[in-house]
């Protein structure tokens, strides 16, 4: 058994548990920006693989307390780095913490890379060079009041890069968060699904993919592929398995639009390069006057969007103007659908004079923001 931690924006732990329950994960504890869990290697595998959540999964390789940066240096030289990784690969070291006394996070950056180099040298005669924009190991320290943990990174770039968004417009969500709002919303393939303000995608493409059913890891490689425990044939069970699990396209009533005819381009040379433009209805136009499209299905149609939110002053007082609108157009044209908005503007619900059945705190990067829930029942909500 080995032990992990995977990390994910922040409110989304729960989402994150029951991903790595689905990779086999049994022994796991969720705390805020994460959870810790014990598994064997084919279950971090799989979770990279599957999970649309986590953002990284580290893998623990050193923990020890410290007082001095003297302390940290010797913890890293003592853990066996020549045998998880070879003196030929390039590393990259990063260190994140909190609350802790030392001054410079830089110093200690340093102070691990050299212990991990002097180690090599030690052991192998030769030292792994920093390549710090493409490094084929990437390390984590993770420095609290007076501990220090160590971490191999299994994913490589974030997990969230899933390699299938080349164009962006306008403040792009992260997909991880993307993920984890469609799943908060409780949309299940075959329930239409509208994001009128759909930017470069991230919502539409995240969707299409759970309901092709395609894994967020099956077009990219992993920082687990080029350590020396890496197992070829149980990483090809799993992406055979998860390739034979992908379905065709079908009916998917997934929708997309947005008022600016760049943003619907970038959506679709994105959905396109992807091969999942054929799951996905996409047009131009502006959400004060879309209709909603017919929802035959049994269950509410869901909306999601990510409205713009602003950072200047004029920026918020065309909000001011813009939400009212959108409050009366839901109303008007959405009644039946259950909507969800994510925003950093916490005057939303009020300017839309639409009292939310719920609101979820959320990190979209650093911005708090709130999932707001409108079940568009109609003649209620009414403030
Ligand atoms: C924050 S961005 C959405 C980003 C998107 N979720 C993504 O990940 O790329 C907000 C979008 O709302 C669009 N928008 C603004 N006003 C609109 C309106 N009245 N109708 C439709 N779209 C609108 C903008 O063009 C912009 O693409």
């Amino acid at each position: 058994m080995e032990k992990f931690f995977a990390s994910c924006p922040r409110g989304l732990e729960a989402l994150l548990a029951e991903d790595l329950v689905a990779a086999g994960v049994s022994d796991l504890q969720p705390i805020p920006g994460g959870v810790h869990f014990t598994a064997e290697w084919p279950c971090c595998y799989a979770a990279n693989l599957h999970s649309r959540i986590a953002t990284r999964i580290l893998w623990r390789i050193a923990h020890g307390r410290y007082a001095k940066e003297d302390d940290i240096y010797t913890l890293a030289l003592a853990a066996p780095w020549p045998t998880l990784f070879s003196a030929g690969q390039t590393i990259r070291v990063d260190v994140t913490a909190i609350k802790s006394p030392l001054k410079s996070l830089e110093f200690i950056t340093l102070r691990i890379k050299d212990a991990i180099c002097d180690r090599f040298r030690a052991d192998a005669g030769k030292r792994p060079s920093v390549d710090t924009r493409e490094p084929e190991v990437r390390v984590h320290g993770f420095i609290t009041a007076d501990e220090c943990t160590l971490y191999i990174d299994t994913s490589g770039a974030p997990l969230y890069q899933r390699g299938l968004r080349q164009k962006t417009v306008d403040a792009p969500l992260k997909e991880n968060v993307a993920a984890g709002i469609l799943r908060l919303s409780g949309w299940q393939p075959g329930t239409p699904l509208l994001d009128p303000m759909c930017g470069s995608g991230t919502f539409l493409l995240e969707a299409a993919q759970t309901a092709l059913n395609i894994a967020p890891g099956a077009g990219r490689d992993f920082g687990f592929q080029r350590l020396k425990n890496f197992r070829l044939d149980v990483w090809k069970d799993l992406l055979d398995s998860a390739m034979d699990a992908e379905k065709p396209a079908g009916n998917a009533q997934i929708y997309g639009s947005d008022i600016a005819p760049v943003a619907v381009r970038a959506a679709l040379a994105n959905l396109d390069r992807a091969g999942l433009l054929p799951a996905v209805t996409l047009c131009t136009g502006d959400v004060l006057e879309i209709e909603a499209p017919a929802n035959p299905g049994p269950n509410p149609g869901i909306m999601i969007a990510n409205p713009p939110y602003g950072e200047r002053l004029s920026e918020l007082d065309e909000l001011a103007t813009l939400y009212p609108l959108l409050g009366s157009a839901l109303k008007r044209n959405f009644a039946g659908w259950n909507c969800y908005l994510l925003t950093a503007d916490l005057r939303l619900p009020k300017l839309m004079r639409l009292t939310p059945t719920k609101k979820t705190p959320l990190y979209n990067g650093a911005i708090e923001c709130r999932l707001f829930e409108f079940k568009m029942v109609a003649g209620s909500n009414r403030r």
